[in-house]
């Protein structure tokens, strides 16, 4: 059988310096440590440690493919020791998505968030890895759609033969628990018919349908339905696969030139303009947010991350360029004039989408002052 490598994107909010803000340098210390070990006994075979926010990310190649129970054990342990010294420091919200006790063989519904990707590799294998903080994974439909969908987007679904068949979506119904894989262009209308409804329905897997060559991963948490109640926004992460034959780098970048609204901003409670930023801008402020994005490029080479002479991975930060200046001022246009409608819908999410903030205990304290018209 075909050597085959697996892409693992697992992070957690563990703790965070003055309120959401960021994961700060002794707990960014803590992974980094932990996954050297973990590379010297050749658990992994490359890692890179960053952060987005207040959302700590183990990112790791591998050989042990997709809810490997010793991979996602190394994320839980790296998540909790971060925590505990999250706790030492008096951090702000340490451990928060650590939301069970007990590791069971599978870090999937536990809290953090993963995104993986196991592929057998190309000649040349290039890979984006994108993170956001203060929004939900929801917010990656759009861009989804853009890259392996809309002709508009990718010239290669028009240009080159080897997309011509398009792309198959696997939609996840985080509500009822299902999933439905939809193909495109033959069902894009049903396809878009779901996926617009983004706290709903949320894209998690896309093959190339002519061979079903996974193409795209993402993360499909709902913290809240796991706690029974709020405790922060999903905060996505997401693999893509890029160039011959799939979407380019830049027709998978390209969705980002303008902002787009996601759900999230100040208390998981707000439509909000995400905002591409490289890694030294991925940290919220204003009104919580704006909620941030960031994408990381990189090689899979030989079961690991290319690295240079000294070995260290080889990362691209996509975000960090003038490109995406205009869609970085068009998100604060925007935050600006969301922010004037303080808390009135459509600033503020529909009431569903509230139902676990705290806007019900509200609701619920008014409920005997009700009287009948
Ligand atoms: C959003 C987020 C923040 C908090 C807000 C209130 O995902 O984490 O916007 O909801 O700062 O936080 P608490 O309730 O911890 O004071
Ligand atoms: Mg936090
Ligand atoms: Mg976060």
């Amino acid at each position: 059988m075909a050597k085959r490598t697996t892409i693992s994107i697992i992070k957690c909010d563990v703790g965070s310096l003055a309120g959401h803000h960021v994961v700060p340098k002794p707990l960014l210390d803590i992974a980094d440590r932990n996954l050297r070990r973990a590379k010297e006994e050749e658990l992994i075979n490359s890692y890179y440690v960053f952060n987005v926010g207040d959302d700590l990310q183990l990112l790791m190649v591998h050989e042990r493919g997709e809810s490997n129970p010793e991979i996602h054990e190394l994320a839980w342990n790296t998540f909790q020791d971060a925590a505990q010294k999250a706790l030492k420091l008096k951090l702000y919200g340490a451990g928060q998505d650590l939301l069970k006790n007990a590791f069971s063989g599978n870090i999937r519904g536990l809290g953090p968030g993963v995104a993986e990707m196991e592929i057998e590799e190309r000649k040349s294998e290039p890979i984006v890895v994108f993170a956001a903080d203060k929004t939900s994974a929801g917010s990656f439909n759009l861009p989804l759609f853009r890259i392996f969908a809309d002709p508009m987007n990718t010239a290669g679904l028009v240009i080159d033969p080897n997309m011509a068949g398009g792309f198959k979506f696997e939609v996840v119904d985080v509500q009822e628990g299902k999933k439905v894989v939809l193909k495109c262009p033959d069902e894009m209308y049903e396809l878009l018919a779901l996926i617009g409804t983004v706290e709903r329905y949320i894209v998690s897997r896309v093959w190339r349908a002519r061979d079903d060559l996974i193409c795209a991963s993402g993360s499909v948490t709902k913290l809240s339905l796991i706690a029974g109640k709020y405790v922060g926004k999903d905060d996505p992460v997401m693999i893509v696969r890029a160039q011959h034959g799939l979407p380019a780098v830049g027709e998978i970048l390209a969705p980002f030139m303008h902002t787009y609204l996601v759900a999230g901003w100040m208390r998981g409670s707000h439509w909000g303009p995400i905002m591409p930023v490289g890694l030294k801008h991925a940290r919220c402020t204003v009104f919580d947010g704006p909620p941030r994005l960031v994408a990381l490029g990189f090689q899979v080479s030989d079961g690991a991350i290319a690295s240079d002479d000294d070995g260290n991975p080889m990362i691209a930060d996509f975000f960090d360029d003038p490109a995406f200046e205009p869609a970085r001022r068009e998100a604060m246009t925007l935050a600006a004039m969301l922010r004037r409608m303080g808390e009135f819908e459509p600033a503020r999410l529909s009431v569903e989408s509230m139902e676990y903030t705290t806007l019900p205990q509200v609701i619920e304290k008014l409920k005997e002052r009700f009287t009948p018209i």
